[in-house]
């Protein structure tokens, strides 16, 4: 018996608009609910039980495994308002069966990591450790917790998103990956709002508490952007990172059941199709990943992006990084620029965007290049 919790309650702001009706842990990346990859790695590691943490959009968690098979027992632990990462993690330990003195696997459940997980329970048995983090190493710690450890690998320090170049001490930050003993989660107050990060860890080390940190460089990757869920994705597809959930075999592109590619089109870079969406004769598709349903027409170039769900791309559009929310309709002839984000719904009218001439990044909901329009402007 080895129990987990899976933090999945955040609102993926930085995945706006793809968040707006999905989480972002089930978002499909390399063909599946992101989440998927990361319990069947859990499995793989002998986790046989793990509470999902969840508040934004907590009802979709459930339909979204209904029918697959982990060999896990599935348990849903709901917060009314979001309690933070601490405190969703003590939320989620009221279903925990296990002793005080037995470890815990937490996830953040947005990373995609080759860690060996077993290792790492295992370790922090062996050590008796109050916590274990997995900690991995990058050359911009600046949007991570900075965790700088001695030479024993015990923790010093928790800097969380660091906000001045003097608290930038080390490369090594939090993975995102945690064994906690199980007594050291009860201690976290109960209902309401706590940081793991911010007040957890720190006051643990406050209370010279053996936090212990492993670094592992092994392949890493948090999806929170939509840059790294296009390269989390292409990853899987071409099997730099494994994943025993991955629906098919690796190679340069992954085409769903159900979806139509012409034979003519040239699918790329770790593409994925997903079920239902087409691809017409001449199109040119990137390291892309094209939810369900969507569509590119004829003699379209997409590199690099990500295209909602029934969201349709026009003849000969061009498109370099963008995200095109859920149900958004792209016509022809137009050139995306890179960081274009286009809402769910929301029409961009045929040669209507230049790449010269568009502002390089388009958030929804503020200026947008002539020619698109919001969900809400194009109903009127
Ligand atoms: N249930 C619940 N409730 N889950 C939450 C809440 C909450 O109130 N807030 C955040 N989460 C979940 C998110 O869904 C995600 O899986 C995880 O907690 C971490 O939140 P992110 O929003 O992805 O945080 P981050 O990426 O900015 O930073 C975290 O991860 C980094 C590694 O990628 C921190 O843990 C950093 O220290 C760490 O370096
Ligand atoms: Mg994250």
């Amino acid at each position: 018996m080895s129990e987990a919790i899976l933090l999945v309650g955040g609102q993926g702001t930085r995945l706006r608009p793809l968040t707006s009706h999905t989480p972002k842990p089930l978002l499909p990346v390399a063909g599946v609910p992101f989440l998927a990859h990361q319990l069947a790695r859990a499995a793989a590691a002998g986790v046989t039980r793990i509470v999902f943490a969840t508040s934004y959009l907590a009802e979709l968690f459930e339909r979204a495994f209904d029918g697959w098979d982990f060999g896990l027992e599935l348990v849903y632990a709901t917060e009314r308002e979001p309690l933070g990462t601490g405190g969703a993690i003590r939320n989620a330990a009221k279903h925990l069966t296990c002793d005080p003195g037995d470890p815990v696997l937490v996830f953040n459940g947005d990373i995609l990591s080759g860690v060996d997980i077993a290792a790492l329970r295992e370790g922090h048995r062996g050590t008796g450790a109050d916590v274990t983090l997995h900690l991995t190493r990058v050359s911009d710690p600046r949007a991570f917790g900075l965790v700088p450890t001695d030479p024993d690998g015990r923790v010093t320090a928790f800097l969380e998103k660091p906000q001045t170049p003097e608290q930038i001490v080390t490369d090594q930050i939090n993975a995102g990956c945690y064994v906690f003993t199980r007594s050291v989660i009860d201690r976290i107050p109960a209902g309401r709002v706590v940081s793991v990060e911010r007040a957890t860890f720190p006051t643990l080390l406050a209370e010279n508490a053996l936090v212990r940190g492993v670094v592992d460089d092994t392949y890493w990757l948090d999806l929170g952007t939509p840059a790294a869920l296009v390269k989390g994705s292409a990853d899987l597809v071409r099997g730099r990172i494994d994943s025993p959930a991955l629906p098919g075999p690796t190679g340069d592109a992954l085409v769903l059941p159900g979806a139509r590619v012409d034979p003519d089109a040239v699918l790329s870079g770790g593409t994925v199709v997903g079920e239902g969406a087409r691809i017409s004769a001449g199109a040119v598709v990137e390291g892309t990943v094209v939810l369900p349903g969507a569509r590119i027409s004829a003699g379209a170039v997409v590199y690099h992006s990500v295209i909602g769900r029934d969201a349709e791309i026009g003849a000969g559009t061009t498109a370099d990084t963008v995200v095109i929310g859920d149900g958004a309709r792209v016509g022809s002839g137009n050139e995306l620029p890179p960081g274009l984000r286009i809402g769910c719904g929301a029409t961009v009218d045929d040669e209507s965007v230049r790449t010269s001439a568009a502002p390089t990044l388009c958030p929804p909901r503020t200026a947008l290049p002539s020619g698109v329009r919001h969900a809400s402007s194009a109903a009127r």
